[in-house]
């Protein structure tokens, strides 16, 4: 199967980055990371990038400020100089304009640590055990020009322990988002996702209605 060349926008620790690439070295996924772009110099993603000879960018904010277009322009031209097809972020901690998602529509992607709609924007995790919700999980959306609005590809379903700290929920998520990330991207590279209006089909899958979780 033809690769697909992915784009991957960081800031941080790049994690899901990391699980990106190990699945796809493992055969998991057809795709190959064309380029990993941070707004952030010192992102830990840029060397796990670097040591898989995968080019990593720092594009610098400085001097696009209230200029979130302009920004998101040098992104583009970045993504395109290195031919990617699908956009990943993964962590990207910048709110997308319109010019980044004219650009590639529907071949924008997002990973959030909750499961939306419940729970968009930051500090999740906290806000999840706050709330006293007995699951929580993560999604993989199409991005729209909304925090974390758009169309839902694939999400994972977590308990809530009563024993959870902020820290061991976001653990017990990211384990879930390390898959589902792939799992999305593998989907994608197959052509079997299909969106119409919010919703995201996908073809070709087995379904079963006779599945529940109950916690506790
Ligand atoms: C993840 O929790 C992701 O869901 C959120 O930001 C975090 C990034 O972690 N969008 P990492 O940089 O991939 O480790």
């Amino acid at each position: 199967m033809k690769k697909v060349k992915l784009g991957v926008l960081v800031s941080g620790r790049g994690s899901n980055l990391q699980a990106i690439i190990d699945n796809i070295e493992k055969g998991e996924v057809s795709a190959e990371v064309a380029v990993v772009i941070s707004d952030q110099a010192d992102a830990y993603a840029l060397e796990r990038a670097r040591k898989h000879n995968i080019p990593g960018v720092h594009v610098s904010a400085k001097g696009y400020r209230n200029r979130r277009e302009d920004y998101d322009n040098a992104l583009v031209q970045e993504l395109r100089k290195h031919g990617v097809e699908l956009v990943c972020l993964a962590g990207f901690m910048r709110i997308i304009s319109p010019a980044l998602i004219k650009a590639y529509p529907g071949r924008l992607l997002n990973i959030h640590p909750a499961l939306l709609p419940a729970f968009p924007g930051l500090h999740v995790q906290k806000a999840a055990l706050e709330h006293g919700v007995k699951f929580s999980g993560c999604t993989v959306h199409f991005v729209d020009e909304g925090m974390d609005t758009g169309p839902i590809i694939i999400q994972a379903v977590v308990p809530v322990l009563d024993n959870d700290t902020e820290e061991s929920l976001s653990e017990r998520i990211l384990a879930q988002e390390h898959k589902i990330y792939s799992r999305a991207i593998q989907l994608f590279a197959e052509g079997r996702l299909k969106i119409e209006g919010r919703r995201v089909t996908v073809s070709g899958k087995e379904t079963s209605d006779d599945e529940f979780l109950i916690n506790p």
